[in-house]
Parts: structure tokens; sequence; C-alpha cells
């Protein structure tokens, strides 16, 4: 009898940690939302490293974090995706020192091309807002 009433608790916690724990987890995980799969891919691979919430970076996470990225105001968003363009733009980042010691990271003029068209598209968006 004492090993049966083990079972429901065993549940519980179960449910407790599949809808609550998880879910969290993943929602703090994304980085912002509506962001195209292609670009996604793209930042995660080249920005997201130094650009995010644990990154030890303090400048970087200072000027861009793509973890709170949705919580900015849209003012702040539209010129913030001004100078992720304006960055890409004149090939400031990722920063070169890095590249020299990551040269995979390096985007490609696609990739560079992707990216600069995503900002400006999305800051298009939210200037008719
Ligand atoms: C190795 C770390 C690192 C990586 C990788 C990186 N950045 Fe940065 N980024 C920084 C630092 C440090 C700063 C702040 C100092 C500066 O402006 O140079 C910054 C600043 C910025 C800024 C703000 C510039 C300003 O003038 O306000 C933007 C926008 C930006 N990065 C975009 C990007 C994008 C887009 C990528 C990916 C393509 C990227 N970064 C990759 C380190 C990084």
């Amino acid at each position: 009898m004492k090993q049966k009433s083990i079972i429901p608790g065993i549940l519980i916690l179960f449910l407790f940690v599949s809808f609550v724990v998880v879910p969290t987890e993943k929602t703090t995980d994304t980085s912002p939302r509506k962001i195209p799969a292609n670009v996604k891919a793209i930042i995660d691979r080249s920005c997201f490293g130094c650009h995010n919430t644990d990154s030890r970076n303090e400048d970087a996470k200072e000027d861009l974090d793509f973890k709170k990225f949705d919580t900015l105001t849209q003012f702040k968003m539209i010129g913030t995706y001004k100078k992720i363009g304006e960055m890409l733009e004149k090939q400031k980042m990722p920063p070169s020192k890095f590249l020299d010691r990551f040269p995979e990271k390096k985007l490609t003029d696609e990739e560079t091309s992707v990216l600069m068209n995503w900002a400006k598209r999305e800051a298009g968006a939210l200037l008719k807002k």
C-alpha cells in the first residue's frame, strides 16, 4: 500500500515539470518573436553568443540583447533594427577580432543581405504601425 501512494506524487511532479518548468525555460530561451527561421539561424551562429542576457560581453549585451528584444519599446526596436543594418553595412559585426579567432562565424554576402533585408523590413513594418 505504501508504495502505491508514491505514484500520484510522481505523476504530479511529472505534470509540474512538463507544464510549468519546461515551457518557461523554452520562452526565456527563444530570442525574439517572429524571427524567420533562416534569419534566426544566422543570428544564432554569428551574433547571439555575445548579444544575449547571459553573455559575458557587457558592452555587447547592453547595446543589443536578443533575448530581451521583444521587451523593447517600439521606438527602441526601430532604432535597434537600424543599428543592425548599419553595423552589417559597415561590416562591423561580428567584430573583426572575433572573426580572427572564429573565421567560420563570418557572414557570407548572402547572409549579410538576408539579415539586412530582415532588419529593414521589420523597421519598416513598425514605422507603419
Ligand atoms: C564577439 C562578440 C560579438 C559578436 C559575435 C557580435 N557582436 Fe555586435 N557588438 C559587440 C560589442 C562588444 C558591441 C558594443 C561595442 C561596439 O559598438 O563595438 C556590439 C554592438 C552591436 C550593435 C550596436 C552598435 C551601436 O552602435 O549601438 C549592434 C546593432 C550589433 N552589435 C549587432 C550585431 C550583429 C547583427 C551581429 C551578428 C551578425 C553581432 N553584433 C555579433 C560584440 C559582438
